[in-house]
Order: structure tokens, then C-alpha cells, then sequence
């Protein structure tokens, strides 16, 4: 079995990354996690001054995380030490900078490639500090910015983008005429997680990055749309914390992925977790690469022109078996399935308009859709 794969050219002997966070702030961190199967890790953002970080900066329900934590704590300099630490391990790792300008950003990138850095990250993106307004969202300065940096460096460059724009495909382009090698995406959402009703207070003194379980729909759209409009390496990021969320991003296309969220909440163990039940699905499907899989489900998302109006309505695939459930005739705003006293549950094709939401909801596949008959 098989799962190595390739990001801007760096071999990889897994598609699991750790990305930017927390978890990638110092040399020790970074060779735990990779010790714990990851195939290579992508630094805390580094920058050229030091941001201290406020208290409380964290909140975490329901799978959900916000954070306020605004980049690396260490020097520019102190980042020499910790990188060479993963390299002497030989670990892969990618450095994720960030600057106010782009010729600062590729002194930025010339001074982690002099350390010993794999390849750069562009952490143009997080939500809360400036990176996102000043040059994550504005094509042009993205494309100024990765050119300069591109031209100062020998290896490769991925870009990271954020979800918070309503431009995704041109900024993913402006970095690929550019000339980077990779796009990751997709960095936290700018959110308020919650309110304290009681103090009036939000959990979190000012907005902050949204990131875990929720997030990951956003991220699959944003991976989709990034691999349909540019031929790179594409990094996919966002919610995942098992493996078959992995093999989501896989099929839209994404070359690997990274998480931190999921390690955050459930510790390290999870990394060998998802790559054990990758290769036990993989296994049991029988195939040997994940180049087999990938992009799959990307040459299916269809353009609203081109999905061909069927008339499909839903039909019973098999008798109910839970006497307690009434959750499609709940959620059928059309009123057509009822549950008989006997437990028996009909579709009354005439009034189904074939929206498709009892065969998601049923937690025992009792439904297709199918053409009225
Ligand atoms: C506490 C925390 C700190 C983060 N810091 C950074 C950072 O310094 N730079 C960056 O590019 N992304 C940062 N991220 C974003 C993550 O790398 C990732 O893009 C995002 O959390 C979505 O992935 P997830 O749902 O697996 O957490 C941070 C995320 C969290 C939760
Ligand atoms: S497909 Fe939609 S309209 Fe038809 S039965 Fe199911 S929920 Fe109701
Ligand atoms: S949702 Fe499924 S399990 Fe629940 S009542 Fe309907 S058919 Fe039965």
C-alpha cells in the first residue's frame, strides 16, 4: 500500500501535513508530530517582529475552535535553531512567513530557505492581523508579492488562501502566473464564536479565526474551486479529523492536506489513526495509490447548466427499522412521507418534489430517488 504522494515536487511518504499553528511553534513540537507519522510540517507563522499574544486568545466547542493567537513567538533569528532542529531529524519542513511588504516578504523567504526550509508558505491569510487585508485579497498585490519572493528563492512556494474573500479564483490565479508552485487553503474564518448571555460578553475580546469540523464544507468549496481553475499543487486544509475527510479533499483534487485543529482537541494519536484507516479503505477498495482517487469527485462537480433536470422522486429502498424515528416525515416540508402507526413509512410520489433531504437525514438508508414510475 502505497501512500506516498508529491507536493511542488518534495516526495512525500503520506498526504498528512501539520499546518500553521500552534502545534509547528518550536523544533520539539515539529518532531513530535512528525515522530507521530506525519510526512512534514509547515512552521507557525514567522515574521520579521515578534506579536505579543493576549490571554485568553482560545475557545473550543463542539468540534469548533476560535483563536485570537497572532503568529510565532520567537525571532526571526530564533527560527534558525528550531528549523535546523527538524532538519538534523530529517523531517520535511515548510516555512510559513509573513511581512508587510514583498520585498520584505522575500528577504523573509530568503533568510528561512538559508536556514534550511523545504519550501515557503505564504501566510498571507489569517483572518485577524493585517496579512489578510493587505495582501490576501487583492490580486494584483498577490501577485506582486509571490513574484518577488518566487524570484528570490530556490524552492518551491505555496501560497495560503483564505475563504474570506469573494475573489478565490482570481487571487488562486494572480499566484499561479506569478510563478508559485502550490496553493494551501484554507486558512481560519473570520468569526465570533459565541456569546456569554450572561456577562454580555463575547467568548473572545475581538473577532477571531474560525477553524475545525464546521469549517470544512468551506474548505472542500475552496479546494474545488482552486483545483478547477489552476494547474498546481494544491494543499487542502479545513476540518478534517478522520480519514476519510482527507479523502474528500484528496477527490476535489488537493495533492495532500494539513490539520491542526483535530490534534489540538484529540492529541497527536490522531495522525496514525487517520493514516491507519486510510490504508485499511484503500485496502479494502483495492486500490494501491492515491492517484487513483484523486480528482475523482472533482470531474463530477457540474455547472448548473449542465446538471440534466430528471424526474426523479424519493422511493422506500427498504421497510423502516427504527419504530422511534419520525425524522423524514419531519423533515419533508412537502408532506410526503408519513409513518403509519404500524411503523410503516410511505413516500406519496405525487407530492414529492424529489428534493433529496430524507435520503440524508435517514440514518439507515431507507430512501432513493429514483424516476416516478
Ligand atoms: C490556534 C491556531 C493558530 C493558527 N495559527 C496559524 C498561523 O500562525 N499561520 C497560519 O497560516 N495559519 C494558522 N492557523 C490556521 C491553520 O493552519 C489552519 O489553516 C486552520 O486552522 C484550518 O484547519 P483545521 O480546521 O484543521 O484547524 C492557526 C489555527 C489555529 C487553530
Ligand atoms: S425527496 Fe424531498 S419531497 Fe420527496 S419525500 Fe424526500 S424530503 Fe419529501
Ligand atoms: S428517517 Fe429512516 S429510520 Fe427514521 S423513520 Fe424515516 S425511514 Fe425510518
Amino acid at each position: 500500500m502505497d501512500l506516498s504522494c508529491e507536493l511542488m515536487g518534495i516526495k512525500l511518504k503520506n498526504p498528512l501535513i501539520i499546518s500553521s499553528g500552534p502545534l509547528t511553534r518550536s523544533g520539539e513540537m515539529m518532531i513530535k508530530a512528525l515522530d507521530a507519522g506525519a510526512s512534514a510540517v509547515v512552521t507557525e507563522t514567522i515574521l520579521n517582529e515578534i506579536r505579543p499574544n493576549v490571554r485568553p486568545r482560545l475557545t473550543g466547542h463542539d468540534g469548533a475552535l476560535q483563536n485570537i493567537r497572532l503568529y510565532s513567538e520567537y525571532s526571526l533569528e530564533e527560527w534558525k535553531r528550531q528549523i535546523g532542529m527538524v532538519k538534523e531529524h530529517g523531517g520535511v519542513v515548510i516555512a510559513n512567513i509573513l511581512a508587510h511588504s514583498p520585498s520584505e516578504m522575500a528577504f523573509l523567504g530568503r533568510t528561512v530557505e538559508r536556514y534550511g526550509a523545504d519550501a515557503l508558505e505564504l501566510g498571507i491569510s489569517s483572518p485577524h492581523g493585517e496579512g489578510l487585508s493587505v495582501l490576501g485579497c487583492d490580486p494584483p498585490n498577490l501577485y506582486e508579492t509571490v513574484r518577488k519572493v518566487v524570484e528570490a528563492v530556490n524552492i518551491p512556494v505555496m501560497v495560503k488562501l483564505s475563504p474570506n474573500v469573494n475573489n478565490l479564483a482570481a487571487l488562486a490565479k494572480a499566484a499561479e502566473d506569478a510563478g508559485a508552485d502550490g496553493i494551501s487553503a484554507i486558512n481560519t474564518i473570520r468569526s465570533i464564536l459565541g456569546v456569554d448571555i450572561n456577562s454580555m460578553s463575547p467568548f473572545l475580546p475581538t473577532y477571531g479565526g474560525y477553524s475545525g469540523d464546521p469549517i470544512r464544507p468551506i474548505g472542500l468549496g475552496a479546494v474545488a474551486t482552486i483545483c478547477q481553475t489552476v494547474n498546481l499543487s494544491v494543499s487542502g486544509i479545513g476540518g478534517i479529523s478522520r480519514f476519510n475527510h482527507l479523502l474528500e479533499y484528496i477527490m476535489l483534487g488537493a495533492s495532500t492536506c494539513q490539520l491542526q485543529s483535530a490534534l489540538i482537541f484529540k492529541g497527536l494519536g490522531v495522525i496514525g489513526e487517520i493514516l491507519e484507516d486510510l490504508r485499511g479503505w484503500m485496502e479494502s477498495k483495492g486500490y494501491n495509490s492515491l492517484d487513483e482517487v484523486r480528482g475523482k469527485a472533482l470531474n463530477r462537480l457540474k455547472s448548473f447548466d449542465e446538471i440534466i433536470l430528471e424526474p426523479k422522486v424519493a422511493m422506500m429502498a427498504k421497510n423502516c427499522p427504527r419504530p422511534g424515528c419520525s425524522l423524514c416525515e419531519t423533515a419533508c416540508i412537502f408532506g410526503a412521507v408519513e409513518k403509519g402507526r404500524d411503523g410503516k413509512v410511505q413516500v406519496d410520489t405525487d407530492k414529492c418534489t424529489g428534493c433529496g433531504l430524507c435520503l440524508s437525514v435517514c440514518p439507515e438508508t431507507c430512501f432513493t430517488l429514483e424516476w416516478k414510475r
